[in-house]
């Protein structure tokens, strides 16, 4: 995956347990500065053994990392440079993830290897979502999960996420909610 996904991952591990933990990271996996680069494109399998030296540190299964770190990826997008593409993609829950697609095509035209997602809305009501999640990769799920949480978060919404179907390269996710303010 793309170095900026390394680099949010770092800022996570930072936060939970400081800077001597990821270096230690760093050194076990025998990973600099350079595996960070936001513009390059890293292996997958690099990503997903970052993630498992971080849960070990974190004291969680990589399941659980993985839908932290997706909960953490929507607050880290929500500063610095990628903050203004968020608040240009929805005001709220429901048309944020409508425009999901459009946000990733508008970045990752500038990311030449990214692989990127696919959503669809195929039911929406007030409070209801059933969302479509396509992929190429396996093992996202809780991920995704970890992401729509933190879009929760992010429109101070709260509810609950269910897995409603399992294809071969896609998921749906059955969200209810309700604003908390
Ligand atoms: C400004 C914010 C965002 C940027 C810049 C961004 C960028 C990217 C990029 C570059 C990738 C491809 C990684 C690769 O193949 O190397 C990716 C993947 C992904 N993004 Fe985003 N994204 C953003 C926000 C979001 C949000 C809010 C969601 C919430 C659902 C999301 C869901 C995903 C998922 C699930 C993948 C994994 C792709 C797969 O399944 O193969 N992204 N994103």
């Amino acid at each position: 995956m793309y170095g900026m996904i390394h680099r949010a991952m770092r800022q996570m591990v930072h936060e939970e347990l400081g800077e001597e933990a990821w270096l230690a990271l760093e050194q076990k996996l025998e990973i600099g500065p350079t595996e960070l680069l936001t513009g390059m494109v890293y292996d997958d399998a690099l990503t997903l053994e970052i993630v498992s030296e971080a849960a070990a540190r974190l004291n969680l299964s990589v399941d659980q990392t993985l839908e932290a770190f997706g909960q953490y990826w929507v607050r880290f997008a929500g500063q610095g440079s990628l903050s203004s593409i968020m608040k240009f993609t929805g005001q709220n829950l429901a048309s944020f993830i409508a425009n999901l697609d459009r946000l990733h095509l508008a970045v990752g035209s500038a990311m030449p290897g990214a692989r990127l997602p696919a959503f669809a809305t195929l039911e929406s009501a007030p409070g209801h979502l059933v969302v479509e999640y396509r992929s190429d990769r396996v093992g996202l799920e809780p991920f995704v999960k970890g992401l729509l949480q933190g879009l929760m978060d992010r429109f101070h919404a709260c509810g609950e996420i269910h897995v409603v179907h399992r294809g071969e390269k896609s998921i749906l996710f059955d969200i209810r909610y309700q604003d908390k303010d």
